[in-house]
């Protein structure tokens, strides 16, 4: 604990919680001490000498003295190696059959001894000592796992281990899952073990709430994602490389991974990124579509006192002529903070809210926290321990249910891990729905429990039944979100079928993007606040989750008008477009600041719902390709480094370019651009890239480019949809995607390609294999 976190812990003991967090660490850390004896004497081991191989589908396995190694390519390109003779299941990242093995792809001896297995992606090599290698078909080096090594208590035990791994001097790491620090993960120390970092955090903090093993890796050479499939608690020590390092000799760049115990098995998927976020969503699940409501402006507040205030703060909205399509409420509508209940003083009638708000295009969203009021008599406690045999609450090792302290006091934790639990859960939004909510937002799910002093979280002995298998809260910890997402979604599904599910949840891991997305949790109010915004969402995207966003403004304090305006305009560039701010908090409604700031807001909300359309598009191509709708500005240029340094920056989709500022004062800001023509989206003006600009950001709007030649679906005034089109570079054509609506359920997304061309002085836009030009607002002719 360092003296900042001191501080955050002492204001939580000292104003919130008091004695009951110093009662609650204290027994979290006897169970740990009873049950969980320190390690005892360990043995090292490593693989040893290759002693011989034997082929099998898409690979094969080879034999070590101390270990054996199986390698499998799939169809499709993703290698599988696992130690220890590893399987690719079970998994909670990986979902169904993993893809079949490609039968083309053999073990076959290599160089010095050695093996490989090479197939049309990547070549595998494998040497005498257990180095295994990822090249591109070409034999272009991307990884390079050296020999890892087990350290295995000789009383039993969970088995820890380190891989370190090297990749080009020129890589640059990203991913993680979501880090404030990033885009960019530089050299540092990144944990595996979802933490609530307790009240507030900036860039400095680490690990945050949704923590992934799974590390994008970009370089020359190429970009490869690889993910250790494990769940215990862990770390990723990260180095760049640097060329010429020592004598004019590359230092590669290192990555290595340490783990508290469980697997020792990793998935590498390469190619392109978009062929990477496709495989990978491929294998680890596709992204699900949020309704199209759920695409629009959000307001959320932890302090809405009373249904009154909620519909003064709708009609503010209204009443202003200001876009809203989703309200959420905190926990201060539930009764004495206890989930799935209603305060009925403060909001005597939820359902005719929720239909008033309905009329007006405004749908509801409720906050849901996993832990349950211990408290004998309240419905919901009471159903969970009649729940199965056992009840649905998490125990200690000596069989008692483990008890935490949340918002309502001591309380009890479901446990996700097991089915029979996620189903009761999933049947308790019945009450939600048939309160009038649209939505349900996760929170408090990493668990939280909070502790004066150390983990605030479960004991670490804590017993989960882990689908079956059984094991401890240091294996079920970082699924313990993802497991609750799963619960959540599969409920409002079977009890809304009709409507596909919403929902965001605080903690997640590989996956979660199955069962819905995140949010940055309570993100500092400041300017490093907002960098880390948009470093969460880059992150979490090409971690395969691409539905988040920020509290915009800020989760705490009091941001200075310039700086709530510059967080709206990066919000609304951001798949979750949604205002939120902390009890004590100042207001964050958008006339709060100042007329200037009003307008400019305004004209943010305008431009957002202007491109509602293109966000659907987005969302509905994020789940058939994988590709995040916020994505890096290398996206589709790796190759380029001066790209790969851009982290102040990001592309929406494939057209558009958003440059938000992110410092105080700036009133103009240097653009990194990709290869190519891109037009200034409010001048028309031209620029060539690859390339650096400097462009006008006054207060009013942030800038935003468009690439030549892309068609971009746009709602019109009437609200029908309309294509904006820009000029492709003379004699080339462009082309963009899109997705009609299909309404809130499952109706099939049909996907339209439209192309643009010159057709003598005049751009026409034409739908792929349908004659004639279609009706489309061509921009940037005759500019430039
Ligand atoms: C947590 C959440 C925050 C919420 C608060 C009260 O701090 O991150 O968004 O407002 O709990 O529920």
């Amino acid at each position: 604990m360092d003296g900042r976190d001191l501080v955050r812990r002492v204001r939580l003991v000292g104003s919130v919680r008091g004695l009951r967090t110093v009662r609650s660490a204290w027994r979290r850390r006897s169970a740990d001490a009873r049950a969980l004896p320190a390690r005892g004497a360990e043995r090292a081991r490593v693989p040893g000498a290759a002693t011989g191989a034997e082929p099998g589908p898409g690979g094969g396995v080879v034999r070590f003295a101390r270990s054996e190694l199986r390698i499998r390519v799939s169809v499709g390109g993703a290698v599988f190696w696992g130690w220890d003779g590893v399987e690719p299941l079970p998994s909670y990242g990986v979902v169904g059959e993993p893809p079949a093995p490609d039968e083309r792809a053999v073990l076959e001896p290599g160089k010095d001894g050695g093996w490989q297995v090479v197939s049309e992606r990547v070549r595998v090599v494998v040497s005498r000592t257990g180095v295994v290698e990822l090249r591109t078909p070409g034999g272009v080096l991307l990884r390079r796992e050296l020999p890892p090594r087990w350290w295995e208590p000789v009383d039993g035990g969970p088995v820890r281990w380190v891989q370190r791994s090297e990749v080009p001097a020129d890589a640059r790491f990203f991913g993680l899952g979501g880090r404030a620090g990033g885009p960019r993960l530089r050299d540092g120390v990144y944990g595996l073990w979802n933490t609530d970092p307790g009240g507030r955090f900036g860039p400095g903090d680490d690990p945050l709430y949704l923590t992934m093993p799974v590390q994008v890796v970009v370089s020359d050479a190429g970009t490869h994602l690889a993910f250790h499939d494990n769940t215990w608690a862990g770390r990723v020590v990260l180095r760049e490389g640097e060329e010429g390092a020592g004598s004019g000799h590359d230092r590669p760049g290192t990555s290595e991974v340490r783990m508290e115990g469980g697997p020792l098995r990793c998935w590498v998927v390469a190619g392109t990124p978009a062929r990477v976020l496709q495989g990978w969503t491929g294998l680890t699940g596709a992204p699900a579509v949020p309704p199209s409501w759920a695409l629009g402006p959000q307001h959320a507040r932890w302090g809405f006192g009373s249904e009154r205030e909620v519909r003064r703060v709708v009609a503010g909205y209204r009443e202003r002529g200001l876009p809203l399509a989703v309200l959420h409420l905190d926990i201060d509508h539930f009764d004495g903070h206890r989930v799935f209940t209603v305060d009925r003083e403060r909001f005597p009638d939820l359902p005719s809210l929720a239909a008033d708000l309905r009329a007006e295009g405004v749908r509801l969203v409720s906050i849901v926290d996993p832990a349950v009021k211990a408290e004998p008599g309240d419905a919901v406690f009471d159903a969970g321990r009649a729940v199965g045999e056992r009840g649905a609450y998490v125990r200690d090792a000596q069989g008692r249910v483990v008890v935490g302290e949340v918002w309502p006091g001591p309380c009890v934790y479901p446990d996700f891990t097991d089915p029979v639990v996620r189903e009761w859960w999933g049947s308790l939004y019945e009450e939600r729905l048939a309160q009038g909510f649209s939505g349900v937002w996760h929170d408090m799910n990493e668990p939280v429990s909070f502790a004066a002093f150390g983990d605030p979280s479960l004991p670490r002995s804590a017993r989960h039944v882990l689908e079956g298998a059984g094991g401890d809260h240091r294996e079920a910890h970082n699924v313990y979100g993802l497991a609750m997402a799963r619960a959540g979604y599969e409920g409002l599904l079977r009890l809304r079928p009709e409507e596909r599910p919403f929902l965001f949840s605080r903690s997640g891991w590989v996956g979660m993007q199955r069962y819905g997305g995140t949010w940055s949790g309570d993100v500092s109010t400041g300017w490093p606040g907002l960098r880390a915004s948009l470093s969460l969402v880059l992150g979490l995207g090409l971690c395969g989750v691409p539905y988040s966003g920020p509290d915009v403004g800020g989760f705490d304090g009091f941001p200075s008008p310039e700086l709530y305006l510059r967080w709206f305009q990066l919000g609304a560039y951001l798949p979750l477009f949604r205002t939120h701010a902390a009890i004590d908090a100042g207001r964050r409604e958008p006339w709060e600041f100042g007329t200037e700031v009003l307008q400019g807001a305004r004209a943010a909300l305008v431009e957002r719902e202007r491109l509602g359309p293109y966000f659907v598009t987005l969302s509905h191509l994020a789940r058939s390709t994988g590709a995040p709708y916020v994505r890096p500005v290398w996206w589709g240029a790796p190759r380029d480094r001066a790209l790969r340094e851009c982290e102040d920056a990001f592309l929406l989709g494939d057209a558009v370019l958003v440059a938000p500022v992110l410092e105080p004062g700036a009133r103009r800001r240097a653009v990194r651009l990709p290869r190519g023509r891109w037009y200034d989206a409010e001048s028309g003006r031209a620029y060539e890239g690859p390339g650096q600009v400097v462009l006008d950001a006054p207060l009013s709007r942030v800038p935003v480019l468009v690439r030549a030649g892309a068609v971009i679906p746009v709602r019109g005034a009437d609200g029908s949809l309309e294509l904006e089109a820009w000029a492709p570079v003379a004699g080339r054509s462009g082309s963009g995607l899109v997705v009609r609506d299909p309404g809130d359920g499952w109706a099939a997304a049909e996907v339209e390609r439209y192309v643009t061309r010159w057709k003598g002085d005049r751009v026409v836009v034409e739908r792929d294999g349908v004659k004639g030009a279609v009706e489309a607002r061509v921009r940037g002719l005759g500019l430039g």
